[in-house]
């Protein structure tokens, strides 16, 4: 076993390399539901996955389909709504109350307001969902009308998520998106005009990106006071178009010290205008109320069941993914049947260096809670891991609890990746 970060063949800090599952899906195999026990008796969190959006967007990496029909997304979501019914029966989900749901993809927004309906009343019709439910709903903002937004208000939607990237109209064109700044502003106080708690995601690091228009951005963003902003580094992957434009050279990336520089501004910015890190990514106005429940209570160790094509969640101790192939997906469901079709069932380590790598998302760790919960002391197994990680200034520890500094949040995933990397030859 590797006793120090300097010993570490695996991390150096970098822009790469967001994680966003653990163990990483490499280590899944082939499993169905019946391999799949029932989850804790703790309350549950649910993700539904739409794959449809506008367009594909230059950086994008997801599976979407972006010439849908509309017949076709009827299709896709009379089988969520049918999966809705099997799974709940299947796993007795109705006997948990639902805490948080998260409508993802994709893009939920493209999705017609008797289609949001359709699936809303399918939740609540087979699912125990609380009174004080967070519903949040991801959007475009060139999906956003007004009356979809009126039809989000009327399902009980108190969280939207928008994926805005730029408000510079000349990086959003060269990202293949149909928005424009002034679209972006007028979805925005679409969104708020709901009384919702309303995110925008922006990504550092884009085509094009000059410290000018990304200030020009950060800027904007926040003069548009929307609660909660997310910021993405921008990365690279090989199924993009970026991926294609760089390979004949037609598109100029930020060097990734730009990009961190970039970053730098963007916490400035948000220290100055007390927007407060609650993630490593994502800064809420004035900190605290304005928290999101569904991904720290993910990457605290709760359950989420996931609905949808490609949609992975956890139950347990297992992790799970339902089929991505979204034909197979509605034959499945149709025939009655739960679409998960490859999983992961977590050691007692896999879970350990799991709350370690989801958990300091979240910018601070608990080593207390840790030790209860793991039976080991952190600080203790990884101590000279640790004292290199404080010497170096990416995290502090005072009264038993971790927290990361500003370099520890630029550098995203890194102080997560030592400390599992520590622990498990993993990824
Ligand atoms: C499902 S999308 C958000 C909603 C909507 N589809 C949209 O784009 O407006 C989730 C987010 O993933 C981020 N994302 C997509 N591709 C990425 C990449 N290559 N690197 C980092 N973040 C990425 C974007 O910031 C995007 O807003
Ligand atoms: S960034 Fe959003 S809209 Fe663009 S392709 Fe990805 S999921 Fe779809």
């Amino acid at each position: 076993m590797i006793n120090t970060r300097k010993e570490n063949p695996y991390w150096t800090p970098s822009r790469k390399g967001f994680i966003t599952n653990y163990p990483n899906f490499q280590h899944w195999k082939k499993m169905d539901a019946s391999a799949v026990s029932g989850g804790q008796s703790t309350p549950l969190n649910i993700y539904l996955h739409t794959p449809f959006c506008a367009q594909r967007c230059s950086y994008c990496y997801y599976r979407v389909i972006s010439d849908g029909r509309r017949d076709e997304m009827q299709n896709y979501v009379d089988a969520l709504c049918k999966e809705i019914e099997v799974a709940a029966d299947h796993f007795d989900l109705a006997s948990r109350p639902v805490r948080s749901i998260y409508f993802g993809g994709g893009t939920p927004t493209l999705l017609t307001p008797a289609n949001l309906e359709q699936v809303t009343a399918a939740v609540h019709k087979h699912l125990n969902v609380s009174s004080d439910v967070e519903y949040t709903v991801e959007g475009e903002p060139v999906t956003m009308t007004e009356k979809k937004a009126k039809a989000l208000q009327e399902l009980g939607v108190n969280r939207i998520s928008m994926g805005v990237q730029s408000l510079s109209d000349e990086i959003i064109k060269l990202s293949n998106r149909q928005d424009t700044q002034a679209k972006v502003l007028r979805a925005i106080e679409f969104a708020r005009n709901t009384g919702a708690v309303v995110n925008i995601d922006l990504m550092s690091g884009l085509a094009g990106e000059t410290a000018d228009s990304w200030k020009y951005s950060v800027d904007k963003a926040l003069e548009t006071g929307v609660e909660s902003i997310t910021v993405y580094k921008m990365e690279v992957y090989t199924n993009t178009q970026y991926y294609k434009d760089l390979r004949t050279n037609s598109i100029v990336l930020p060097t990734d010290e730009e990009e961190l520089k970039f970053m730098q501004y963007a916490l400035d910015k948000f220290e100055e205008t007390n927007y407060k890190p609650w993630s490593f990514f994502t800064f809420t106005k004035d900190g605290g109320s304005h928290n999101h429940v569904h991904a720290p209570s993910i990457w605290s160790g709760e359950d989420v069941y996931c609905f949808g094509a490609s949609a992975f969640g956890r139950m347990g101790n297992h992790l799970f993914q339902n089929t991505n192939d979204v034909d197979k997906y509605i034959e499945t469901v149709n025939s009655g049947n739960v679409p998960i079709n490859r999983g992961h069932y977590m050691t007692s380590l896999d879970k350990m260096i799991r709350d370690i790598v989801m958990g300091l998302k979240l910018v601070k760790l608990d080593l207390k809670v840790f030790r209860e919960r793991h039976g080991f002391a952190l600080d203790k197994i990884c101590a000279a891991t640790l004292e290199n990680l404080k010497s170096e200034g990416f995290l502090t520890i005072e009264d038993e609890v971790m927290t990361l500094t500003q370099k520890g949040m630029l550098h995203g995933d890194y102080v997560g990746k030592s400390l599992g990397g520590y622990l498990a030859d993993f990824y």
